[in-house]
């Protein structure tokens, strides 16, 4: 499948390799192709064209271009853009483009404004999946894989025992689509739980403050939530 991604960060770039080593097609998207990244952290992340040079040079089906390429590209799209920027992409990646499509929203609105931890943009009436789907009445937005870190959205196994991934979505083909395909079938999800329309996403996009408590008590990214019930 050609599947288009709007950005080309860490989580982009973690999802696109999974994607590529599957045999999908995968383009990335940027606003200037050659920055080099630095992620959260102050890691160092390539550039989206060393990115893109470095999955061709292993044999993939990467590329690179602009949002609104990108967009057109994807036979599904992906945006891993920070959340705070993600209406002025996708307005600028323009709107037909998106038509028809599931856009698989893994983005939460963080800022960051105030430096580190971030705080939770808006929250409690509406959430960034919702103005999304607003934004782009035509395409099939589903929330999903926000809750976990970029490693553990394709490799689900680095957290041992059962856990849970949430969906959320108005169209309920397109959430089973990403249930059983892009997630079960492609990443290796075992527990998919259904949470129904994207007012869902307010809550999944409410929980990272909860997720960095987390993360510094147990002084790893690599967790996740199991609904027992
Ligand atoms: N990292 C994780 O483990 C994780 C986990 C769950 C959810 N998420 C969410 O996934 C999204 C991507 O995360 P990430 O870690 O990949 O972030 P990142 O490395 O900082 O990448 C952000 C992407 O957003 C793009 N972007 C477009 N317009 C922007 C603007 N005005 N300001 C800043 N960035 C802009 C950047 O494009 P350029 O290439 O032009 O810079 C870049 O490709 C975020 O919404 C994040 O909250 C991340």
């Amino acid at each position: 499948m050609k599947i288009g991604i709007l950005g080309s960060g860490n989580v982009a770039q973690t999802i696109g390799e999974k994607l590529l080593s599957l045999g999908h097609e995968v383009m990335v998207s940027s606003r200037d192709m050659r920055k080099e990244k630095t992620m959260w952290g102050d890691k160092k992340l390539p550039s989206a064209a060393d990115w893109v040079r470095m999955m061709r040079d292993n044999g993939f089906k990467a590329s690179g271009g602009s949002f609104s390429e990108a967009a057109r590209f994807g036979e599904t799209i992906l945006n891993c853009t920070s959340g705070l920027a993600t209406l002025e992409v996708i307005d600028g990646a323009g709107r037909d483009n998106f038509k028809g499509k599931v856009l698989v929203d893994i983005a939460n609105p963080l800022d960051f404004s105030k430096g580190s931890p971030p705080s939770v943009a808006f929250c409690g009436e509406e959430s960034l999946g919702e103005r999304v789907q607003k934004a782009l009445p035509d395409a099939k937005v589903v929330k999903t894989l926000n809750t976990v870190n970029a490693m553990v959205m394709v490799d689900p196994s680095l957290v041992k025992g059962d856990h849970d991934m949430f969906v959320a979505g108005n169209d309920a083909g397109s959430r089973e689509w990403v249930s059983e395909t892009l997630l079960k079938k492609w990443f290796g999800w075992k527990s998919v739980v259904d949470l129904g329309d994207l007012t869902a996403a307010r809550a999944t996009e409410s929980y990272l403050p909860l997720w960095l408590k987390v993360m510094n008590a147990t002084g790893t990214p690599h967790f996740n939530l199991k609904i027992v019930r």
